[in-house]
């Protein structure tokens, strides 16, 4: 199914969150619900020039890439009404013109054991000029360590992530957002020292 099949004349509509939309989503939702989908790892692979960092210094921020294998944990939200027109305008500023990503049409699974649904997700992929791609744990999150943007500091968007899967899916484990979150934090003293 095409992204623009679940959006043309829906009353509802389902959008996944994986990166910072699950502690911030900043529109109006009905409900949304914990859960994963498959067919996807989470990378911290796409640069940000704009929310959390700058042409200078970019900071790397989340993108899914295709991996038969993975699951990705994460928040749907379901928009309802005049929801879904506010919440695609909203979106497409803050996902797509200012963060190079584009759409596409998911199943989600929710955690509560209800039926999947198809929901659209703002995924970047290589050909995107900010695609940074793959690098170790070590330099990405020294990478993140210094970063900052218009939204706030790289490390904030990491840390929150992280915290995100701690409270909300504790029983999931994530070994690339983990492995990345200590090599941050074990970068910071130095930086603090530095000042
Ligand atoms: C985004 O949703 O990708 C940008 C917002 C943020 O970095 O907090």
């Amino acid at each position: 199914m095409k992204p623009q099949d679940i959006v043309i004349g829906k009353t509802s509509l389902w959008i996944f969150g994986y990166g910072s939309l699950v502690w911030k989503p900043d529109f109006k939702y009905k409900r949304s619900k914990v859960g994963h989908i498959q067919g996807y790892k989470r990378r911290f692979w796409h640069g940000d020039n704009f929310h959390r960092g700058n042409d200078e210094l970019p900071g790397r921020v989340v993108t899914l890439m295709e991996d038969d294998d993975a699951t990705t944990w994460g928040v749907a939200f379901e928009v309802t009404g005049t929801q879904v027109e506010e919440s695609l305008q909203y979106l497409n500023v803050r996902e797509a013109v200012r963060g190079g990503y584009a759409t596409r049409a998911v199943d989600f699974f929710p955690e509560d054991g209800q039926a999947p649904v198809t929901a659209l997700v703002y995924i970047a992929t290589e050909d995107n000029p900010l695609y940074l791609g793959p690098a170790s744990p070590e330099e990405i999150g020294a990478q993140i360590a210094v970063c900052r943007g218009e939204t706030g500091h790289n490390l904030e968007y990491l840390l929150r992530l992280a915290q995100f899967m701690r409270q909300c899916c504790p029983r999931v484990d994530d070994p690339h957002l983990f492995a990345v979150e200590a090599a941050a934090l074990a970068v910071v003293p130095y930086l603090l020292v530095a000042q």
